[in-house]
């Protein structure tokens, strides 16, 4: 009888275990054939009250089945494992690629490298200089004497407690972050002799309330022509040369008379609306035109200060805002948005 039961609960576990289709129907039956609460625990707990001769018997079938059990519990499991893995690695080559994101320019770079572009196309050079700049380069050499009220006109930061030493003599100097791209004019003057044509496009900082049209980190490029006959027609020219390609349309451009130290004349730089092309428009706020920076030709003070001789050489220079140019060919409202790390604006372009 006990015999006939034990071969019973093994055929059915035996059956049960092979229907099985996942993990944890396998856990369920390994408690209903082994668990303490099983049928086969209750035989083996009631072999104590069998005869000698039983329990020589029953003790070890019982014993063998659910050994047999086990096993096949077991093996089991292991193949249902392996088809999950299986099941997992299964690769679906007809499914469509998904799209990698790239990286890709920041708008401002897009732009410095369209203007570098235009002007080597036109036989300039690219030049540089430091961010960090001392009062030397950011204004004496420019013509703006320390303590001369024209010093308001750029909102610098200086550096606490930073000074430089002056070559040669024993005077200290304050150290600026630049907040404009006119000292890189003197830096290459002091290295090259003209004739020569230059921009030096990069970041400048001026220390001032931000608003949608001013930023306290931003970007210039400064541009320079120096030789023995540069006059302002060569600055017009070249200007309406740039922004024609640049905006890949005719533009024309209007100097208004300014003041500026390094400059002699200097002008306010305007080219004509390129939404309306000059008629007026909300753009332009019915003026028809669109102010981008300052210009002029080149005091002979600079050119002193940078080792040429006085009364040589003729030259025009302007500082040109990136963001500038930047927010009216791609219709930006606010110059901030460069610098804010907002991907939903970067990524538009
Ligand atoms: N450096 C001037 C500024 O940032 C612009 C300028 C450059 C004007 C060169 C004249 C010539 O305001």
């Amino acid at each position: 009888m006990l015999e006939q039961k034990i071969l019973n609960i093994k055929t059915q576990a035996l059956e049960n275990i092979k229907k099985a289709q996942n993990e944890k129907e396998l856990f369920d039956l390994r408690v209903k054939y082994l668990g303490r609460k099983s049928g086969f625990n209750k035989i083996l707990k009631s072999l104590k009250d069998l005869s000698l001769e039983e329990k020589k018997k029953i003790g070890p079938l019982a014993n063998t089945v659910k050994k047999e059990i086990d096993e096949e519990i077991k093996k089991a499991e292991k193949i249902i494992k392996s088809k999950v893995d299986l099941e997992k690695e299964k690769i679906d080559v007809t499914a469509p690629g998904e799209k990698i994101k790239r990286g890709h320019l920041h708008l401002l770079t897009i732009v410095q490298n369209e203007i570098e572009d235009i002007f080597t196309s036109m036989g300039f050079e690219i030049a540089d200089g430091p961010e960090v700049e001392t009062e030397f380069y950011a204004f004496d050499a420019l013509n703006i004497p320390k303590n001369h009220p024209a010093r308001d006109a750029w909102d610098t930061f200086f550096i606490k407690n930073q000074k430089s030493k002056i070559k040669n003599q024993n005077l200290e100097e304050k150290i600026v972050l630049r907040p404009h791209t006119s000292p890189v004019q003197v830096r290459y003057m002091q290295k090259h002799k003209p004739p020569f044509r230059i921009i030096a496009p990069g970041k400048c900082f001026r220390h001032e309330a931000t608003d949608a049209s001013h930023e306290h980190t931003f970007y210039q490029f400064e541009a320079l022509v120096v030789g023995k006959n540069i006059n302002v027609g060569h600055f017009k020219y070249i200007a309406e040369e740039f922004f024609s390609k640049f905006f890949k349309k005719k533009i024309t451009v209007r100097l208004r008379p300014s003041f500026f130290p390094f400059t002699e004349p200097s002008f306010e730089f305007d080219i004509n609306c390129t939404v309306c092309g000059g008629k007026g428009c909300s753009a332009c706020q019915g003026t028809g035109w669109s102010e981008i920076g300052g210009a002029g030709m080149v005091n002979q003070e600079v050119f002193v200060a940078s080792g040429y001789p006085r009364e040589k050489y003729q030259g025009f220079a302007w500082g040109f805002g990136i963001e500038r140019l930047a927010m009216i060919k791609y219709k930006i409202n606010d110059i901030r948005l460069f610098h804010s790390g907002d991907l939903r604006f970067v990524s538009q372009f």
